[in-house]
């Protein structure tokens, strides 16, 4: 199973990508949070990535092609993957599918308010990566990841002018996927805007049709 996730910034992907990637064995790539990776470690492309990314830009799709394209060459992606936050742009779907063929297009469906929300409360593990929220999904001790003790973080575009600018940059130039992928008769829409479970659930019967279908 080779998908892609596409959604508004904090609609849910990655928290859901994690879980389902999980139960189908499937490794979750996510653009985000290899950037965010390079970023930690101080590498040129951190370097080259860091202010973009806080400001809630798009990083060039040179650089995010070459990143995922080098990132679906590792063996563990020869059985499937879910990608999550890629592509964002439609030369980048193009570039994708010069050299893979996906299997579907989940398309994450969330209001603005609801993900303004979410990325304001939301809380990362600098160790593992893991997700959590204030509210929504707290951690048992405050500030500690629940998986592995790691200390919790608040990243950096996840601030109210930043989270504004994301949403801006998704409509305009992420968007347009939707309607690039429906064309291709790809495309279907979970309502994300509901609990993790609920989604999941809806997320499991249609990669059941899918596989079916295929
Ligand atoms: P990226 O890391 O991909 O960020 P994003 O797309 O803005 O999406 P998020 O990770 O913020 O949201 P999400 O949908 O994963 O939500 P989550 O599950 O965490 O990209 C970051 C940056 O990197 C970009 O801005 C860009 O600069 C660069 N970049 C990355 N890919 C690129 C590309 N392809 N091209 C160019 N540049 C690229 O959930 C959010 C919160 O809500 C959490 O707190 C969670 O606990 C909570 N939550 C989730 N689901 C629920 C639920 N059902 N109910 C209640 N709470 C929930
Ligand atoms: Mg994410
Ligand atoms: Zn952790």
């Amino acid at each position: 199973m080779r998908l892609i996730f596409l959604g508004a910034p904090g609609a849910g992907k990655g928290t859901i990508a994690s879980a389902i990637g999980k139960e189908l064995g499937l490794p979750q790539v996510s653009t985000g949070d290899l950037f965010r990776e390079a970023v930690k470690n101080g590498t040129e492309l951190g370097l080259r990535v860091k202010s973009i990314m806080e400001k809630g830009e798009l990083v060039s799709d040179e650089l995010t092609v070459a990143l995922a394209r080098e990132r679906l060459g590792r063996p563990d992606t020869a059985k499937g993957y879910i990608l999550d936050g890629f592509p964002r742009t439609i030369p980048q779907a193009e570039a994708l599918a010069s050299f893979q063929r996906i299997d579907g297009a989940v398309n994450f469906l969330c209001s603005d308010e609801v993900v303004v929300r979410r990325l304001s409360g939301r809380r990362i593990c600098r160790s593992c990566g893991a997700i959590y929220h204030v509210e929504n999904m707290p951690p048992r001790r405050e500030g500690v990841c629940d998986r592995c003790g790691g200390e919790l973080y608040v990243r950096d575009d996840d601030r109210i002018d930043s989270i504004r600018n994301r949403l801006r940059v998704y409509r305009e130039q992420t968007e347009p996927l939707i309607g690039y992928y429906r064309g291709r008769g790809l495309l279907h829409d979970i309502d994300s805007g509901q609990t993790v479970e609920k989604s999941l659930g809806e997320l499991r019967k249609l990669l059941k049709k899918l596989r079916k279908a295929g």
